[in-house]
């Protein structure tokens, strides 16, 4: 949540660079945004509400500046809680990613010494304490650091701080719990919440990890233990990530363009996955309990992976939301193996349940997409999703990458690792055809049949039951239309109660064992007028529609994941909403 974008070099074009690496960040939080940059040792700021869309900054010429994309969580969504917050002179600017707890308490002192306060954010708090700090600092080189690190002490909560000073054309961070990676280009040096917002500079980057502060100049960056102020020799990492991955490429926007991108990310992992299933499938043979956790779509991917272990591999497992497994802890310990999925590696609610069993004695390994993310460094397995950058809010290629990674595991524990590759590369094709053929109109002429309506229900068994969940997930969180995955065996109670003349049901039928338990259920809605919407194999004289979808057995998951995030995008689009930035949503959610 919230985008931290800073600057310090030769290019004088200082905001109209960090505009542009803010515009990468979007992603996590595009309720406001806001630009300062140095003239005369004062600070130029610019903020705005709503997103960045083709925004041109009007600020002077300068070679320092930071930039911030808020996702609101202190004060309400106004220019003046947009970041960056200044200090009384005027000099330094703070952007801020976390929420700082006690910032009532911080706040109150500042205030009585004179400290003026234009907003109601949690943030401003941290750009007076370190004016504060910087005065009673003695001055030199490290002046700006060493009052950053003061002040950083005293905040309680997660967050990422920066703060430039106009006069010293410094830039100092810490961080505790949010991401902050460095980049290290030929014209200068940068900082983001994100390695991508970096690679149009440089590749060569250093994350920087908790409780640790860093001090950029022109020429030089610095990185020290924030507790105690001794310097540290930074690690740089070259991250593959290339630059013109986080293009549009031609595509209208980034939801079309990932959705078109499963096809090859899944042919990669049909290649190339095998070693890695072959390791955590190692390590789930090893384990004794073994845990999968997630939290949104990443979530059912767990689900999913619960059902392709046991009924591929035989192998039990536990799946939980993770925001809910820290009260599950108890049955974590030693001998126990935590697998966690997350598209970003940044998910708080992930990050504080893998940090939590691992305390317990459990091993931990993580199906994870963002290299270098506090997730990938964490686990002792990191299995890469592979999916490249992925931009728009809802996850769509990272899902289906975790899916084949889950059956090439499955399959690997069943010791028929060479099947799954087939499998895998089948659903590229189909899906591949899916997104070709005449089926993207059928999808886009149901999404104009139901676009109006306030409900959709979406029903699977099994295999198929995960995939109801996430196809709802999808439909909601970019159509706002009230979508709800349900077991189809539950649907009849209770659910069956809100089923009116016209309601969709999305139908998940493939032809397994669940097909004709699903279809009963399907016939038992229809009874009651619903429209029923069938993406199975099989034509059936009960649906109004019908989206045909090849049998690919178990990796029918996979293919049962594109209509639904069709649908999704052809709703958004027929209600007039932004598919890549649903409102209220981030792609990163990194506060509790
Ligand atoms: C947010 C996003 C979802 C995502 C979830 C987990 O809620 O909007 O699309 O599934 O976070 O994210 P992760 O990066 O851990 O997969």
């Amino acid at each position: 949540m919230c985008g931290i974008f800073g600057y310090v070099g030769h290019d004088r074009n200082a905001a109209d660079l960090v505009l542009r690496g803010l515009k990468k960040l979007e992603y996590r939080g595009y309720d406001s945004w806001g630009v300062a940059v140095g003239h005369r040792d004062q600070v130029v700021l610019e903020k705005r509400t709503g997103k960045i869309g083709d925004a041109v900054p009007d600020l002077p010429a300068s070679a320092i500046g930071i930039g911030h994309t808020r996702w609101a969580t202190h004060g309400g969504v106004t220019e003046h809680n947009a970041h960056p917050h200044l200090d009384c002179a005027g000099r330094l600017a703070l952007i801020h990613n976390g929420i700082v707890s006690n910032y009532r308490e911080l706040r109150e002192p500042l205030v009585r010494s004179g400290h003026r306060f234009r907003s109601e954010t949690d943030t401003e708090v941290v750009a007076h304490l370190i004016e504060e700090c910087l005065a009673a600092t003695p001055a030199g080189p490290e002046q700006l650091v060493t009052a950053t690190m003061t002040a950083f002490r005293r905040l309680r909560g997660l967050n990422a701080i920066a703060v430039a000073d106009v006069r010293t054309r410094q830039i100092a961070a810490a961080k505790s719990g949010s991401p902050l990676v460095l980049g290290w280009s030929d014209h200068g040096h940068l900082l983001a919440s994100d390695f991508s917002a970096l690679l149009e500079h440089t590749r060569r980057v250093t994350f920087v990890e908790d409780r640790q502060a860093v001090l950029l100049s022109r020429e030089r960056c610095r990185v020290f233990d924030a507790d105690t102020g001794r310097e540290l020799t930074p690690a740089i990492t070259e991250v593959e990530w290339e630059a013109a991955a986080t293009e549009l490429s031609g595509y209208p926007d980034y939801m079309t363009k990932e959705i078109h991108e499963q096809p090859a990310v899944l042919r990669r992992l049909a290649e190339a996955g095998g070693e890695h299933a072959r390791r955590l499938a190692a390590m789930i043979r090893d384990a004794g309990d073994v845990f999968v956790i997630g939290c949104g779509t990443a979530s059912h991917a767990a689900l999913a992976a619960q059902y392709l272990l046991a009924r591929i591999a035989g192998r039990r497992v536990t799946v939980a939301s993770a925001s809910e497994f820290p009260y599950l802890g108890d049955f974590v310990g030693e001998g126990a193996l935590v697998v966690a999925l997350s598209q970003s590696g940044e998910t708080i609610d992930v990050i504080d349940a893998v940090r939590a069993a691992r305390q317990r004695g459990a091993r931990i390994a993580a199906m994870v997409n963002v290299e270098g993310s506090t997730l990938w460094r964490l686990a002792d397995l990191t299995v890469p999703l592979g999916a490249g950058p992925e931009r728009c809010v809802l996850a769509t290629k990272s899902f289906t990458a975790k899916l084949a990674i889950l059956l090439l595991t499955a399959y690997e524990l069943a010791d028929e690792a060479a099947a799954a590759a087939t499998l895998i590369e089948r659903a590229a094709d189909e899906i591949e055809r899916l997104l070709a053929d005449d089926r993207r109109d059928l999808i886009r002429h149901v999404a104009e049949a139901i676009h109006t309506r306030e409900h959709l229900f979406v029903i699977g068994r099994g295999p198929s039951y995960p995939l109801a969940l996430e196809a709802a997930l999808k439909v909601k969180e970019v159509s706002y239309i009230h979508a709800e995955g349900f077991a189809g065996g539950d649907l009849k109670h209770g659910v069956i109660a809100l089923i009116e003349p016209g309601t969709p049901c999305l139908v998940l039928a493939p032809r397994d064992e669940t097909y004709d338990d699903i279809m009963a259920g399907a016939m038992q809605v229809k009874a009651r007028g619903a429209m029923l919407i069938g993406v199975s194999p099989e034509p059936h004289e009960a649906f109004d529609y019908h989206i045909p979808v090849a049998d690919l057995g178990p990796a029918t998951a996979i293919l049962n994941a594109p209509p639904a995030q069709l649908l999704g995008y052809y709703l958004a689009l027929l209600r007039g909403h932004d598919p890549d930035k649903p409102r209220n949503l981030a792609k990163s959610v990194t506060v509790k």
